[in-house]
């Protein structure tokens, strides 16, 4: 029987602060950390490698050598149980020869689960959970979020001015927030899976929605946009961009834009998790396995060489949609596809079954932008985990477009959980109370 000693949370913090360095670029496998500590002292440590492997685990172990016989190990997240891509983390603590384990979050794949754990005890390993776990399932919401919801976490994002207004009709982008805010965004989606606006904000605003920190370019989430009638203009910087950091246009069958209910092309698929399978896609053919490759930064390319305009054609010529003249809405996906986009059919106004579509690709979380309409949909789904609100001091005024929520009146169920001054602005960051 193990018991908890005092420096189990020290090391244990400093394990979950590391595993927090490569959130957003580990593909389907949660970002995890190992310490491994003999004698009071750091003997290996680990995060899980970009791409998602290897595991934490393996890497910290290789680091100690012999001097993991006798240590304790310190894992944020249960050590797989099964053999995936890679043997199971609990085989290469056990072979190690580490005396004890101490882990914070019990992993809730079903094919891990608690195994990972008694794997350990069975091998006479003391073995500790629950250390710190509210800050370690923090650090692994996204994660911990796509395996019990299978969804993404979805973080709405949004810049509001001192009279609550989100932009102004016709101006495009509009400064509501300083510098620093705008970095504390940039640091947000070098976190993030994908980033995700409507098709409104892009034809307004024309963003390239890249992290664009210093040393932190390469770590862009993917983009995606609701763009029912596939409106995105292959001129914007998106199209233009989407050879260099993926672009996924939301798009309704042709004809279909208006019609409520197009199910998504590919569902459903697959229960990816830790350790187990790679980067698949369920709307991809066997012949496109080879796109799965991560990018050199560990976030994952998503191959545009799909084509679902193949065999997805709704079949009905009457149209939904007046505006969309059938062969100008193919062209127009086939033009923003030899720029490297991809276009998936799935009613963008489907959120559930989109979420539900893009957590089987392993994407774990999900930053939303706006605009208005699509944060207030997303809300009224109730498909927001987090809140990012950042208040600039000017007014809009005239014109201004509202935003779906403002401080001190933020929709029910959502906590406060921080606030900070950056420059002239407020952040508040509100959670969903679950
Ligand atoms: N301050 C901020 O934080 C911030 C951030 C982003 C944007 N903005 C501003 O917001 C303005 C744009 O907002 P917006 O409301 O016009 O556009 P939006 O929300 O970006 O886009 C709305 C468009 O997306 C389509 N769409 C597809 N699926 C949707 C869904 N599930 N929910 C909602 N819309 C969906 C809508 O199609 P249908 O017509 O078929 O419904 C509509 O054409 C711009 O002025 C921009 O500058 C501000």
């Amino acid at each position: 029987m193990s018991a908890v000693v005092p420096d189990d949370e020290r090391f244990m913090a400093a394990a979950i602060r590391l595993s927090r360095r490569n959130l957003g670029l580990t593909a389907t496998n949660p970002s995890v950390a190992c310490l491994i500590v003999r004698d009071g002292v750091v003997v290996g440590s680990a995060v899980t490698a970009p791409g998602g492997r290897p595991h934490a685990e393996t890497q910290a172990l290789a680091m100690a050598g012999e001097a993991a016989r006798g240590a304790t190990a310190y894992v944020t997240l249960e050590p797989c149980s099964h053999h995936g891509k890679t043997p199971p983390c609990a085989d290469a603590l056990i072979s190690s020869g580490v005396a004890r384990v101490v882990v914070s979050v019990t992993d809730p794949d079903e094919r891990v689960a608690g195994r990972g754990l008694s794997m350990l005890r069975d091998a006479g390993i003391a073995v500790e959970t629950g250390v710190l776990e509210t800050e370690g399932r923090a650090a692994l919401t996204a994660y911990l979020t796509r395996q019990t919801k299978k969804r993404p976490h979805v973080t709405l994002k949004l810049a509001v001015s001192s009279d609550g207004m989100l932009g102004r009709l016709g101006e495009g982008q509009v400064a509501i927030t300083g510098p620093v805010s705008r970095g504390q965004v940039h640091v947000a989606r070098a976190e993030t899976d994908a980033i995700l606006i409507g098709i409104g904000t892009a034809l307004a605003d024309d963003p390239e929605l890249t992290c664009r920190l210093p040393g932190l370019e390469s770590r862009s989430p993917v983009r995606i946009v609701l763009d029912p009638r596939v409106e995105l203009p292959p001129a914007s910087k998106l199209a233009r961009t989407a050879r260099d950091v993926p672009v996924i246009v939301v798009a309704a069958r042709e004809g279909e834009a208006d019609v409520p209910g197009t199910p998504p092309s590919g569902l459903p698929a697959i229960s990816l998790s830790r350790g187990e399978i790679g980067w698949e896609s369920s709307f991809s053919s066997s012949e496109n396995e080879e796109s799965a490759a991560p990018r050199s930064d560990g976030k994952e390319t998503i191959s545009p060489s799909i084509s679902p305009l193949e065999g997805e054609m709704a079949g009905r010529p009457e149209g939904g949609n007046p505006a969309a003249v059938p062969g100008e809405w193919r062209a127009r996906a086939a033009a923003l596809e030899t720029l490297g986009v991809e276009v998936l059919i799935c009613d963008p106004h489907r959120l559930g079954d989109l979420l539900a579509a893009l957590a089987t690709r392993g994407i774990s979380s999900l930053l939303v932008e706006g605009g208005a309409r699509t944060a207030r949909s997303f809300l009224d789904a109730g498909l927001v985990d987090r809140i990012m609100l950042f208040t600039g001091p000017k007014a809009i005024g005239k014109g201004g477009i509202a935003s779906p929520c403002v401080s001190g009146r933020m929709p029910q169920g959502f906590a406060l959980r921080r606030t900070a001054r950056y420059g002239a602005d407020i952040f508040e960051e509100y959670e969903r109370d679950e």
